[in-house]
Order: C-alpha cells, then sequence, then structure tokens
C-alpha cells in the first residue's frame, strides 16, 4: 500500500487495527470464561464477521487498485 500510494492506505489500516482490538478482546474474554460454547459462537461471528466483509470489500478494493497500478 505505501509504495503504490494507495489512496485508502489509513482506512485500510484502521480496519486491520480495529481485528487486532477484537481479538485481543477475545484474548481476553478466552482468559477469564474459557473455551466455552458461547465463547466459540462469539469467535464465529466475529472473527468471520471481520474476515468476510474485509477481504469481500477492503482487500478486493486494495487488489483492483494494485492491478491498475504501472508496473
Ligand atoms: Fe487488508
Amino acid at each position: 500500500m505505501e509504495k503504490t500510494a494507495y489512496p485508502n492506505i489509513e482506512g485500510h489500516r484502521a480496519e486491520h487495527r480495529q481485528f487486532m482490538r477484537e481479538l485481543e478482546i477475545l484474548r481476553h474474554e478466552l482468559k477469564s470464561e474459557g473455551p466455552s460454547p458461547l465463547f466459540a459462537i462469539r469467535v464465529g461471528n466475529r472473527v468471520t464477521g471481520y474476515l468476510r466483509e474485509h477481504i469481500y470489500r477492503t482487500d478486493r478494493l486494495l487488489g483492483e487498485w494494485l492491478r491498475a497500478q504501472p508496473r
């Protein structure tokens, strides 16, 4: 993103940071409550939700940008 001066670099990075915060929250929840079925459901919802949205939207836009750049 830096090499090609990607215009949405900050927005993209912000989503990565948000995901890292989400993982940190899940880590604390796992530590405090253990690997309960509810915890597993929350992991599924939060992690797959983020990955689905980020990969399908944000990473796809980045890919389109990169493919449009001169080599
Ligand atoms: Fe990304």
